[in-house]
C-alpha cells in the first residue's frame, strides 16, 4: 500500500464543512428561538476537497482544483488542505465559497446555514484555468472529477477536461451528479450511488443485484461507457462493465458514520488504479477503505497503514 508515487489531479466542487457546537440554555428575547452559546467550531474539506484529503491521507499526492470565493471560508479551505499536503490550484470567484454550517445545540442540530450561490466563472478566468489544467495534465496519470453538482463540472469543462486526459493517456474516474452524463463521455470510470444512478435512469432503482446491473447496463450502452461502479451502501458495490458484473459485499461490520464513504471510494480507488493494480483488485481496496471509514466517527479518512491491516 505505498501510494507516495501516485500523483492524482481532482478537479471539482470544493466545499467546506462547518460545525458549531454550544449549549442551549435560554430562548432568545429577540424572536422564539434557542441562543447558543458556541464552545467548540470544527471544519472538514467536503466535497472534492474530501477526496483529496483521503487521497493525502492515504499517502498519495493530491492536486486539487476548484473554485473558492474571496472570502474567509476559502483561505480557510487553502489553509486546511495546505496543512494536509495537498497542492491547490483554485480560481477565485465572486461567489462565496460553498459551505455548510451546522449549528448544534447540546445533540441536536439547530440550523444549518448553506452559503451558496450557481457559480458564475468569467469567460477570461475560465479560459486562464484551462490553459494552467493542460499543462497540470502533463504531470499526472490520473484525474478524479468529483461532480457535487455545485456548477465547478458543467458539460463544457468537463468535456474539455475528459478530451484533454485522453489526449494524454490519463485515467480518468468520475464521480457524477445530475442528469447529463453525455458530459462525463469518454471517463473510464464512473461511480454513482444508487440514488444517483437512478437519478439519470430516470426513476428509482430498487438497491438489488439484478436491478443494479440492468440498469448499469442500460446507462453504459446508452452513453457508450467503458464500466460503472455502482456504490450500495450496507450492500457494498457493483461493478459492471460490457462483459461482466461484479458483486462484492460491503466490508464493515460495524458502522458508525457514512457520510463520505463515496469520496473514500472515488480517491482508493484512484490510487490502486495508478499504483498498477487491476480494476478487480482495486475496486476490492476501495471496498475495504470505505468499510474503514464507515466505522469512524467524524474524521471520514484513513491512512495506508490502517488499510494495510484490515487488508
Ligand atoms: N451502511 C453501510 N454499511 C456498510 N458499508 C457501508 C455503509 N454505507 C456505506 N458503506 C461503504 O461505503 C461505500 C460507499 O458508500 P455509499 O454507497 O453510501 O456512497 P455515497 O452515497 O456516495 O456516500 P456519500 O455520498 O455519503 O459519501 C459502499 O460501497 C460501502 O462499501
Ligand atoms: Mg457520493
Amino acid at each position: 500500500m505505498d501510494f507516495s508515487n501516485c500523483k492524482i489531479l481532482i478537479v471539482g466542487d470544493v466545499m467546506l464543512d462547518k460545525y458549531y457546537f454550544g449549549k442551549v440554555e435560554r430562548i432568545s428575547p429577540e424572536a422564539p428561538v434557542p441562543i447558543v452559546n458556541i464552545v467548540r467550531e470544527e471544519s472538514r474539506l467536503g466535497g472534492a476537497s474530501n477526496v483529496a484529503n483521503n487521497i493525502s491521507s492515504l499517502g498519495g499526492q493530491a492536486i486539487l482544483c476548484g473554485a473558492v470565493g474571496y472570502d474567509f471560508f476559502g483561505k480557510e479551505i487553502e489553509r486546511m488542505a495546505h496543512r494536509k499536503g495537498i497542492r491547490t490550484e483554485f480560481i477565485k470567484t465572486e461567489q462565496p465559497t460553498i459551505t455548510k454550517a451546522r449549528i448544534i445545540g447540546g445533540r441536536q442540530q439547530i440550523v444549518r446555514l448553506d452559503y451558496e450561490q450557481h457559480l458564475e466563472i468569467p469567460e477570461k478566468t475560465k479560459e486562464e484555468f484551462k490553459v494552467q489544467l493542460e499543462k497540470l495534465i502533463h504531470e499526472i496519470p490520473t484525474l478524479v472529477i468529483s461532480d457535487y453538482g455545485k456548477g465547478m463540472v458543467s458539460e463544457e469543462f468537463c468535456t474539455f477536461l475528459i478530451t484533454v486526459a485522453k489526449q494524454h493517456e490519463v485515467k480518468v474516474i468520475v464521480d457524477p451528479k445530475g442528469q447529463n452524463w453525455a458530459k462525463y463521455t469518454g471517463a473510464d470510470l464512473i461511480t454513482p450511488n444508487v440514488k444517483e444512478l437512478g437519478d439519470i435512469i430516470g426513476h428509482p432503482v430498487d438497491n438489488d443485484d439484478h436491478a443494479v446491473e440492468t440498469s448499469a447496463k442500460e446507462i453504459i450502452r446508452q452513453y457508450g461507457l467503458e464500466a460503472i461502479l455502482v456504490t450500495r451502501s450496507e450492500k457494498g458495490m457493483s461493478l459492471v462493465n460490457k462483459q461482466e458484473t461484479i458483486h462484492i459485499p460491503t466490508h464493515s461490520q460495524e458502522v458508525f458514520d457514512v457520510s463520505g464513504a463515496g469520496d473514500t471510494v472515488v480517491a482508493a480507488l484512484a490510487l490502486a488504479l495508478t499504483a498498477g493494480n487491476g480494476i478487480k483488485e482495486s475496486i476490492r481496496i476501495a471496498n475495504i477503505a470505505a468499510g474503514i471509514v464507515v466505522q469512524k466517527i467524524g474524521t471520514a479518512t484513513l491512512t495506508a497503514e490502517e488499510l494495510e491491516k484490515a487488508m
